[in-house]
C-alpha cells in the first residue's frame, strides 16, 4: 500500500486531537533521506514541503517526486508522507506540481488583494480536489525584518468558503531568523480556531517551545519549519569542514549534518505530538 497521501484525513484528525503535523522543507536528495528516516524511527507522518526554488535547484516536479517515491521503496517508509508545493507563487506552478505527483499544494497568492486570491483559489480547487490538499495564505505573512502582519478573521471566512483544506493565517509569524522577541496574536488564533479548519503555522523556526505548545492548543495543525533545520545542519557541516581540511568526499561533507539535522527533526516531532505534553 502506498504511504503517499495528500494528509487531508491526517490533519482532520491531528485537530481533533490537538497534534499537529510538521512540514519539513527537503532542499536535496540527502535531506529528503535523512527526515524520512527519521520521522519513520519517530513512527510519526511527515509533509515534505518543496517550495520553487529548491524544486528548481534538485532539478524540476517530477524529479523531485521520483526521488521521494524512491527513497520510500528503498527506504522501507510505512509511515504517512505528503508531497506538499510549498509557497506555490501561480496556479500553473500548483498544475505542473499536481500533474507531477505532488499531493498537495499551497497557491500563496497572499500579497494579491482578497478577491484575486478567492478566484484563484477556486479555480485551483476545480482542478485539485478530491484527490489533491490545497492551502491559501491570508495576511500576508511576514519575512524577518518587516513589521508583523495580522489575517482579519472576516477575510479568512471569506477564503475558507472556496473550500481550502487548510488555512495559512498571519499571527505575527515570520520566515526566517525572528530579530526580536516573538509576539504571536493568541485571541487571533482563538477567533480562527472556531473557523473549524486545520490551521498552518508558517515560520515556525525560532518560535519558542512554550509558544508552538500553545499555537497546537489553539487550532494550529500543520507547522512548517525550514530555517532550524538550514541553521542545524550548516552549523554543523562548518564545523567538519574547518576541523577536516583534507576531506573533499562530498558525502562525508554533507552527511557530516545528518545528525544534527535528525536532533532537530525529532525535537520537533516530540513537541508536535501532544501525547508527549498535557497543557
Ligand atoms: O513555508 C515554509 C515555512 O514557513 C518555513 O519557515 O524557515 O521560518 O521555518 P521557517
Ligand atoms: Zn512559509
Amino acid at each position: 500500500m502506498s504511504v503517499l497521501t495528500n494528509m487531508k484525513e491526517e490533519l482532520i484528525n491531528a485537530k481533533n486531537k490537538k497534534q499537529a503535523i510538521p512540514q519539513f522543507n527537503i532542499n536535496n536528495l540527502e535531506w529528503t533521506r535523512f527526515i524520512l528516516e527519521e520521522c519513520q524511527k519517530e513512527n510519526y507522518p511527515v509533509i515534505l514541503g518543496v517550495s520553487e526554488g529548491a524544486i528548481k535547484y534538485i532539478g524540476g516536479y517530477k524529479t523531485v517526486v521520483n526521488i521521494i517515491k524512491g527513497l520510500i521503496s528503498d527506504l522501507g517508509i510505512t509511515i504517512p508522507v505528503s508531497i506538499h508545493l510549498d509557497h506555490g507563487s501561480s496556479k500553473e506552478s500548483c498544475i505542473k506540481a499536481i500533474k507531477a505527483g505532488f499531493t498537495s499544494v499551497m497557491l500563496d497568492k497572499s500579497k494579491e488583494n482578497l478577491d484575486i486570491n478567492i478566484k484563484e483559489t477556486k479555480e485551483l480547487i476545480e482542478l485539485a480536489h478530491p484527490n489533491v490538499l490545497v492551502e491559501a495564505e491570508i495576511g500576508p505573512i511576514g519575512s524577518t525584518n518587516k513589521n508583523e502582519n495580522y489575517t482579519n478573521v472576516e477575510d479568512c471566512k471569506k477564503l475558507i468558503k472556496t473550500n481550502i483544506d487548510t488555512l495559512a493565517p498571519a499571527i505575527g509569524n515570520k520566515h526566517g531568523i525572528y530579530d526580536g522577541e516573538v509576539k504571536l496574536d493568541y485571541n487571533l488564533l482563538e477567533q480562527l480556531d472556531k473557523l473549524n479548519i486545520p490551521l498552518v503555522l508558517h515560520g515556525a523556526s525560532g518560535i519558542p517551545d512554550e509558544d508552538i505548545k500553545k499555537c497546537i492548543g489553539l487550532g494550529i495543525t500543520k507547522i512548517n519549519f525550514n530555517t532550524d533545520l538550514q541553521i542545524a545542519w550548516a552549523n554543523e557541516v562548518r564545523k567538519y569542514i574547518e576541523n577536516n581540511k583534507e576531506v573533499y568526499d562530498p558525502r562525508k561533507i554533507i552527511k557530516s549534518g545528518e545528525e544534527a539535522l535528525k536532533t532537530i527533526v525529532r525535537n520537533k516531532i516530540n513537541l508536535l505530538n501532544r501525547q508527549n505534553h498535557t497543557k
